[in-house]
């Protein structure tokens, strides 16, 4: 029943998207990961984290490619005392790639994995002024007809840099 409900919410997402792949990330898609973030405004990490989350939780992680060539992922994690939570770290596409739906897709790859059959949260951070992120979570809910709660989470005041926005949780559930 679960898979089913939510293969239907992958199914009213779908546009044609013929030459994009959606894969399970092997650590030699690390660099790529870590390259399509340098060319964005998420936050850079060394490439060693992206290497570590391929080699360690690549079932929760997406790589979304065409040819060779990375066009989007998704970093995400089960918090080991949330098992019933997949925490998406970061999800980017590259700037050319946009608007096709392929963040969406990713997502709804990422909870359809096996990985995440106890799954019925799917959790983010995003600060206030991204709005494409916004969208991109709250069109996730709406998709699969469910709420999708936003709350305080990472206050400004915890970062270092002054020019780092607070990070607000979109909680989007139950899936089905
Ligand atoms: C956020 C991001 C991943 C979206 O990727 P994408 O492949 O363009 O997203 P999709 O095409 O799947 O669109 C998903 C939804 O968001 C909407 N959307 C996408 N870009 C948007 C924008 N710039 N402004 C408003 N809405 C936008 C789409 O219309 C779609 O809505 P729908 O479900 O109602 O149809 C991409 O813009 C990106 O990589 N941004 C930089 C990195 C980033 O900010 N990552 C998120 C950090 S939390």
């Amino acid at each position: 029943m679960l898979s089913i409900k939510k293969q239907n919410g992958t199914a009213t997402l779908n546009k044609p998207l013929d030459t994009v792949t959606f894969e399970t990330p092997t650590v030699e898609d690390g660099t790529e990961m870590w390259k399509l973030v340098n060319n964005s405004t998420l936050d850079q990490n060394s490439v060693y984290k992206y290497i570590l989350m391929c080699e360690f939780f690549a079932d929760t992680c997406v790589v979304a490619k065409e040819g060779d060539k990375v066009v989007g992922f998704v970093t995400a994690f089960i918090p080991p005392e949330k098992q019933d939570v997949v925490f998406v770290w970061q999800i980017g596409v590259d700037s050319s790639q946009r608007g096709k739906g392929i963040a969406s897709k990713i997502l709804n790859e990422l909870i359809n994995r096996d990985a995440c059959r106890d799954v019925r949260f799917l959790e983010a951070t995003v600060t206030p002024s991204n709005k494409a992120s916004q969208s991109l979570f709250k069109g996730l809910a709406r998709h699969h007809d469910t709420d999708c709660q936003v709350y305080d989470f990472f206050s400004e005041d915890l970062f270092p840099s002054d020019e780092h926005e607070e990070e607000r949780c979109f909680r989007i559930g139950p899936l089905k």
